[in-house]
């Protein structure tokens, strides 16, 4: 198959073209590489010859393709999709842009939860495969087993998402940010006398301050938290609040709606999203079925110990860094009653919230 990708020199693309090269990918298609501003330039190393660069604006370089996957943007996806099926190109078209998700014609891939959505999809002639919102995905891979059994009514998921889902480059915002802090105080904080209200006034006052770099969220993150996520929609929702229930519906293919709502929430962490979920059991399942079924529903969701020292070892951004796993912990039934059900979960948002859908769903295609 000959596969075209866009847009794997960013962020997400860069950690797909990771994630490929470790799976063997390449070695299975023909792969093209395209650029928006570096035509005829060189390819990334992927172990094997490629050709330079080509336009990826240009639809007749494009038509010839089987497969296009992009990670360039939904700018791109609005531009060039369009034009491109309009010229009469057949092909699957994998993108990593929330532009096409809730068309009709598009599913959202997440094989390890909607497998058979997916086969039922391409059965029926489906060529737009998109992957699902960050935060979506990887809740529905740390609590997939539940939904499999279709024990729950309702989830709420309060989140506490990382910084690399706003962009690369607000990744190096916060960073900024904790540096312009630090060196508000750094004589202070060296000096064991120093009082801890004066350090705190002039961290407040560097926080507040015009010189913190902030171009990117708008507000400090650093030392703070950014309540609202996405644009603003006119029932009080934030963009990234609604997709939490039209995305989870979509995906799961599901008959009955499932109601997600909750409220979310940037903090500083840097690539891992987190999210504390309220799930409402439609009858009180034990505890331990409840952890055999998150364990067993897919090789990734991990089931954490209820313990601090468990949670503080394992269930924490700084753990699941880069890595595939999505734990799922604090499981206890809460005070409200034995159908009220508390989880916590983490996940890399670079890699099962955006890259990893997408080559997955691209072997789908090839085997
Ligand atoms: N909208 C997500 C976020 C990014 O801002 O964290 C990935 O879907």
């Amino acid at each position: 198959m000959r596969v075209g990708f866009v847009g794997w020199r960013g962020m997400v693309g860069s950690v797909l073209m990771e994630r490929m090269l470790a799976e063997n990918d390449f070695a299975d298609i023909e792969p093209c590489f395209f650029s928006t501003s570096n035509v005829g330039g060189e390819g990334p190393a992927i172990g094997k010859p490629i050709e330079a660069l080509q336009d990826a604006r240009d639809i007749e370089s494009l038509l010839p393709l089987q497969a296009i996957v992009s990670c360039q943007g939904g700018d791109y996806t609005k531009a060039v999709f369009p034009a491109l099926r309009k010229a009469g190109w057949q092909g699957y078209w994998i993108d990593a842009a929330s532009t096409l998700r809730m068309d009709d014609s598009a599913l959202i891939v997440l094989d390890p939860v909607n497998l058979p959505v997916i086969r039922d999809g391409i059965a029926r002639g489906i060529k737009n495969f998109i992957g699902g919102n960050c935060t979506v995905s990887l809740m529905l891979m740390g609590i997939g087993g539940l939904l499999r059994e279709q024990l729950v009514e309702w989830v709420s998921a309060m989140t506490y998402q990382a910084a690399s889902g706003a962009g690369a480059q607000n990744m190096r915002e916060l960073l900024q940010q904790m540096g312009a802090i630090h060196g508000a105080v750094t004589d202070r904080l060296s000096d064991p006398a120093a009082a801890i209200l004066d350090i705190d006034r002039d961290v407040a006052a560097a926080l507040r301050s015009d010189a913190l770099p902030q171009a990117r969220f708008g507000a400090p993150l650093a030392g703070s938290l950014l309540p609202y996520i996405d644009s603003q929609l006119d029932n009080g929702q934030s963009r990234e609040e609604w997709k939490g229930q039209v995305e989870t519906n979509k995906i799961l293919g599901a008959g009955q709606p499932l109601p997600v709502d909750g409220i979310c929430v940037r903090v500083g962490a840097m690539r891992c999203h987190s999210q504390a979920l309220t799930i409402k059991l439609n009858r009180d399942v034990p505890l331990d079925d409840i952890h055999s079924l998150l364990a067993e529903a897919n090789p990734w969701a991990k089931v954490i110990p209820n313990t601090r020292a468990d949670s503080l070892a394992e269930l924490t951004p700084a753990a699941v860094t880069g890595t595939l796993e999505v734990p799922v912990g604090r499981l206890r039934k809460m005070a409200m009653g034995g159908e009220y059900l508390s989880a916590f979960t983490v996940g890399d948002q670079l890699l099962w919230g955006a890259a990893e859908p997408l080559r997955r769903m691209l072997r789908i295609l090839i085997e």
